[in-house]
């Protein structure tokens, strides 16, 4: 009786000619930015046909660090939903979901929680960042398990792959190990998820810091309209030790150059640019108003499609009620399979037996 249940609800390796499973998602912390697009956006839009897509909306997982701001949450998931639908994500054919419209998701976490150890998420090098920049003398016990919420997530819908930027790669380990112990002590239950990573690993600031993002000022968001492009582009750092338009130029490590990889389609363009650069025959002026245009072209049908959804919020929240139904009913089936394969299953057991 148990057996055939396990059969019929053990769901992985996935039957030949079945699609694998995507999950992902972003906090509701604000806008995304280009670095979100090249770190895993594009990355989305594209594996839509191969993979069945969750979508993730992580609002509690802006709780690990903002408690006190709760508030914004609710704006915010509009702005990030309205961001997915605009680079392509499409609701028809993927699954997108807000994380507390899936409450198993605590029970997976608390389960899944049990399985690892405080030293070993002590030694998780984004918790270090986070304490680092927000000035915290210590973890909230919500904070340090920041990712087991985000294994729970992942292994709620029993994902193969998870697109995220390069810094998540640190959690994804985590989730591998969860995945592997649960696994080990309790039965297969769950698939050990790969990481896809972006074609540019961290994008640089508009001010030439490392990374782009929100709190160091230095972003071009998705939502810019092509004014504030333009101005962002021609405040960009270039080559520091360029003092004359005809002195020879360094292209490699420029943001502007980067940014012109990334984005500027005409390849032809950007090689006559930077040679051109190298030579100093060319002004930083011209070069960054060609960035600008590239820039502004490759976003305008973002633009386009973000201004046809913000015409039907209704919708939005439609969507968002619909997917979370659909990422509902998988993490029942999960949780009551993880129960099942514990031992814990009491109450199924007894109703099977007609009691
Ligand atoms: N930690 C991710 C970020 O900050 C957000 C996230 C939460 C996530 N749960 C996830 C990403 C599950 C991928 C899978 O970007």
């Amino acid at each position: 009786m148990t057996e055939t249940r396990i059969q019929r609800t053990s769901i992985r390796p996935a039957a030949p000619g079945t699609r694998g499973r995507l999950l992902t998602g972003d906090r509701p912390t604000g806008k995304l930015h280009l670095g979100h697009y090249v770190g895993s956006l594009e990355n989305r839009v594209r594996l839509q046909e191969e993979y069945e897509c969750f979508f993730l909306v992580a609002d509690y997982h802006v709780l690990t660090t903002g408690a006190e701001r709760t508030r914004e949450i609710g704006h915010n998931i509009r702005d990030l939903v309205l961001d997915y639908l605009s680079i392509g994500i499409d609701p028809e054919r993927s699954t997108i979901y807000v994380q507390s419209l899936v409450p198993e998701v605590a029970v997976l976490y608390l389960i899944l929680s049990m399985l690892t150890t405080v030293p070993r998420l002590q030694r998780v090098p984004t918790l270090k960042e986070v304490m680092r920049d927000l000035r915290l003398e210590t973890a909230t016990l919500g904070l340090l398990s920041y990712p087991v919420l985000q294994a729970a997530d992942i292994l709620m819908v029993r994902a193969d792959v998870v697109p995220v930027g390069k810094d998540q790669s640190s959690h994804l380990e985590v989730t591998r190990e969860l995945a592997r112990r649960f696994n080990e002590l309790y039965g297969p239950v769950f698939p050990e998820p790969e990481t896809i990573t972006g074609r540019v690993g961290t994008l640089v600031g508009t001010d030439g810091q490392a990374k782009m993002s929100k709190s160091l000022d230095n972003a071009i968001y998705l939502s810019d309209d092509a004014a504030t492009v333009e101005k962002k582009v021609s405040r960009m750092f270039t080559d520091p030790t360029r003092i004359h338009p005809t002195d020879p130029g360094h292209v490699e490590g420029n943001p502007v150059f980067i940014y012109h990889d990334a984005f500027n389609h005409d390849t032809a363009e950007v090689d006559e640019l930077k040679a051109r650069y190298r030579k100093g025959t060319v002004g930083d002026v011209e070069v960054k108003k060609r960035l600008a245009r590239a820039l502004n072209e490759f976003l305008a049908p973002i633009r386009e499609r973000r201004a046809a959804w913000a015409a039907t919020p209704g919708r939005l929240e439609e969507i968002l009620v619909e997917g979370s139904r659909v990422a509902r009913r998988e993490a029942q089936q999960t949780v009551a399979l993880c129960l099942q394969r514990m031992g814990m299953d009491y109450f199924e057991a007894a109703r099977a037996r007609g009691g």
